[in-house]
């Protein structure tokens, strides 16, 4: 993959500008009373179709059996889908807490009640309230995840897939923190401060206009400029900071570096990159490729491993690469 299609295919989808967003489905395990109408995707047919109107709760039963037939997701109307997500903050803390959850799934509930937050945070114009969002899901993210013995997938199979920001960037922090766990950090704080990095690596995006970001059509060579410009200035944007940490800045400057020097915004070679930026930039891609867009469908998981590997050495650190992919290919 040249340099920057990762780039040109991440692009941000405010979810309230979209018709239907995808839920995964644990969310209606812990919310079966969602009152809200919900649809589902069914292969072939351009929009989801209606599989149960609000006035009618979903069930254990009936969830037990979207997951025998392959679905993982439901939808909801975007116009829906604040009212689920007050709901589902409200429950956030005791379903966190839920050991009968598996950990995955509480980050796949976790996921989606943070998303629309992280929307509105990006929104704003100090980022005081990204960085504090940012290290409270760190602290969610962290606990769910470290000493679960988590084999990836299991963390792949059940979070969103259907790309923006938001969700990308949750994904992203949930992938990180399991390859920092697999490469063996095992200082709790670094994990967790390699989490919240991950969680505002892309933070340089909210300075670029949205036509730029979800334009379809090929970029011109000064949007694509203006693209390029993400990591320095979400850099610009938390330098000044005093409860981060050099190291987590180094994320969101360098995580467009590539291995063989190619990447921006310097051309950092090999090791020169900072050791989490290598880390994040794996992780980072295999995300958005593995993620489905309006114009283009998602890789599958055995296509993303295959093009990381096929990258490795050039676009990313093969020891990163390697570890990342034996730990995706465990069942
Ligand atoms: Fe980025």
């Amino acid at each position: 993959m040249a340099i920057g299609l990762e780039e040109k295919t991440s692009r941000t989808a405010n979810p309230a500008q979209r018709k239907f967003i995808c839920i995964p489905i644990s969310v209606f395990q812990v919310n079966q009373n969602s009152q809200v109408d919900l649809y589902l995707k069914i292969e072939g047919n351009q929009s989801p179709v209606l599989y149960r109107s609000a006035a009618i709760p979903i069930s254990s039963r009936d969830i037990e059996e979207l997951r025998r037939n392959g679905h993982r997701a439901l939808c909801v109307a975007s116009s829906d889908f604040s009212r689920l997500d007050r709901a589902l903050n409200e429950s956030l803390h005791e379903v966190l807490a839920n050991q009968e959850i598996p950990p995955a799934e509480r980050f796949a509930i976790l996921q989606t009640a943070a998303a629309m937050e992280m929307d509105i945070a990006f929104h704003m114009i100090k980022c005081d309230r990204i960085v504090t969002m940012s290290q409270r899901i760190a602290k969610h993210i962290t606990s769910l995840l470290n000493g679960e013995h988590l084999v990836p997938q299991q963390l792949f199979a059940v979070v969103q897939h259907d790309y923006y920001t938001y969700t990308h960037v949750i994904n992203v922090a949930g992938f990180a923190t399991l390859l920092a766990d697999l490469l063996g950090f095992s200082d709790p704080k670094l994990k967790e401060q390699i989490t919240i990095g991950a969680l505002l690596h892309d933070i340089g995006k909210r300075f670029i206009p949205s036509s730029v970001l979800c334009k379809e059509n090929k970029l011109t060579e000064e949007e694509w400029q203006l693209i390029k410009s993400h990591p320095q200035r979400g850099f610009e944007d938390l330098c000044e900071r005093i409860d981060l940490t050099q190291e987590q800045l180094l994320m969101v400057y360098e995580h467009h570096e590539r291995f063989d020097g190619k990447g921006y915004p310097v051309g950092l070679v090999g090791e020169e990159i900072h050791t989490w930026a290598r880390l994040l930039a794996v992780v980072d891609v295999f995300d958005a490729v593995t993620s489905a867009r309006p114009y283009r469908k998602p890789m599958s998981l055995s296509q993303s491993l295959n093009y990381l590997e096929s990258n490795s050495g050039s676009h990313f650190d093969p020891e990163m690469v390697q570890c990342w992919v034996s730990a995706m290919k465990l069942t």
